[in-house]
């Protein structure tokens, strides 16, 4: 390690070193974020592994043993994590404030206890007594944490060398500071510093470690991006407040595939897994309504079998109003344009209205049919047929193209009932679904042919 001090400085936004001040980060490109910083040592960050000069391995030499994984209380959250905890790893969990990471945190910690490993529950935010409370009201108070509530790192890495946990959670990094800084805490170099001292610890002595990390309101972790690039595992908890579901989901993973995701349920005892998240986002789908299509959307390896709604009315202002939640604005616009000009449908004098049932976002481009049908049916004032599930990409020129990882859709849908389904017409061999899952294929290939399907 470089021990050499000096001053520095460092974008505010994402935490690049610069030895000398600049107006604009030419790394992430904010302007006025680099700030000095005296006494931050300008080492990269990403030597946290190098301990020792380390000895030249060949891959023969090498083995890997997956049983050392250590499950928790939600396989859904296993898989998340590429199949269970790993020694040594660093997790970054980062969410909006009150979403439930500490919630979940405790949860898991308490069953990796319960299982066998020392767990070490770091908190530089609340009290012992309110996370025992807290604990007490998950039902989880008698899993044999270690609680240390501190926010020195220097302090925290000496009770880690005296514990030696096997795994520590920090809640959270940005209350984290290093003495050896002179910069107040939840800057930058201070959660950079303290991050890549704990880090060094995890990697050293195989104890996994989780950092909780705030967001800011752009949707990055609040300023230290660079995190994201020193950590195993980005874990991001999404959700909306106003409802009960969580989503879990793995940004990027050395241990796993990336893009996977666990759908939770927060009760008034903590959260829960929801193995059947599809079922749960159709739960108040009795009857077909008009303005409503169903379509799976793959989130990683899973598939979510989710409702989009279409309002459609005549304008009675100049401007026709456009207003979508759960969809890019754009995308709504660009469909609106395919239908008006290749599916026949006149909607520039409209007002169109879009959602997605039980607050998600969708941002595949395989959902594009099935906002197209919601629409039409909001706009012919007719429900599509019960049992029936639409899938598509929409081409700018009408045509409906073919999709990724379609079996994994179908029989998702097949799952839940449906029999129907509108798919593309199948251009190439490779394109081709292969049958028995039940359900019947409406081959299509351009937006005008849907409507005879769809009702
Ligand atoms: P918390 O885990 O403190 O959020 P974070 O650490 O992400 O800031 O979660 C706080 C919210 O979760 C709070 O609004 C109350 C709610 N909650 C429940 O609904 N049920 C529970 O059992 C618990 C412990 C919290
Ligand atoms: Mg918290």
């Amino acid at each position: 390690m470089n021990k050499k001090s000096s001053t520095v400085f460092v974008c505010g936004n994402c935490g690049q070193d610069y030895s000398k001040w600049l107006g604009k980060c030419t790394n992430c490109g904010a302007w006025d974020t680099i700030t000095e910083m005296r006494g931050v040592k300008a080492t990269p960050s990403s030597r946290v592994v190098a301990a020792a000069p380390a000895d030249v391995v060949a891959f023969s030499g090498l083995k890997v043993d997956e049983s050392y994984r250590v499950a928790g209380p939600f396989g859904e959250v296993d898989r998340v994590l590429g199949g269970g905890l790993i020694p040594g790893a660093c997790i970054l969990l980062g969410g909006d404030p009150g979403i439930g990471k500490s919630t979940l945190l405790l949860q898991l910690l308490s069953a990796w206890a319960k299982g066998g490993t020392t767990a070490l529950y770091v908190s530089g935010e609340e009290s012992a007594e309110q996370i025992y409370a807290r604990a007490g009201r998950l039902g989880v108070a008698d899993a044999p944490v270690l609680m240390l509530t501190e926010t020195s790192v220097e302090a925290v890495l000496h009770k880690l060398e005296s514990v030696r946990p096997g795994v520590a959670v920090i809640d959270s990094i940005q209350t984290m500071f290093s003495e050896a800084l002179e910069s107040a805490p939840g800057s930058v170099s201070q959660v950079r510093e303290s991050a890549s001292v704990l880090l060094r610890f995890a990697k050293q002595n195989k104890t996994a470690i989780v950092f909780i990390g705030h967001v800011t309101k752009d949707g990055s972790i609040a300023g230290p991006r660079v995190l994201e690039h020193m950590v195993d595992t980005v874990l991001y908890f999404e959700g909306d407040g106003h409802y009960q579901y969580r989503i879990l989901r793995a940004v990027k993973n050395r241990y796993g595939p990336s893009g996977e995701i666990a759908v939770m349920s927060m009760t008034d005892r903590g959260l829960s897994e929801i193995s059947n998240p599809s079922e749960f986002f159709l739960q108040s789908r009795a009857n077909p309504q008009v303005g409503t299509a169903v379509t799976p959307v793959l989130e990683g390896t899973r598939v979510l079998v989710v409702e989009v709604q279409a309002l459609v009315n005549k304008s009675h202002f100049g401007l026709p109003q456009r207003v979508a939640s759960g969809i890019n604005p754009k995308k709504l616009s660009l469909l609106l344009a395919v239908l008006e000009r290749f599916g026949g449908f006149s909607l520039g004098e409209h007002d169109v209205f879009f959602n997605v049932a039980g607050g998600l976002t969708v941002a595949e481009p395989a959902v594009d049919l099935g906002v197209a049908a919601a629409i039409i049916s909001s706009f012919i004032n007719k429900p599509l047929r019960r049992d029936m599930g639409v899938i598509g990409e929409l081409g700018l020129g009408g045509e409906i193209r073919p999709v990724n990882n379609m079996p994994l859709r179908i029989k998702e849908l097949a799952h839940l009932g449906f029999t129907r389904c509108i798919v593309p017409k199948a251009s190439k061999k490779a394109d081709r679904i292969e049958g028995k899952s039940g359900i019947e294929l409406v081959e299509c290939s351009r937006i005008g042919e849907i409507k005879e399907h769809i009702f």
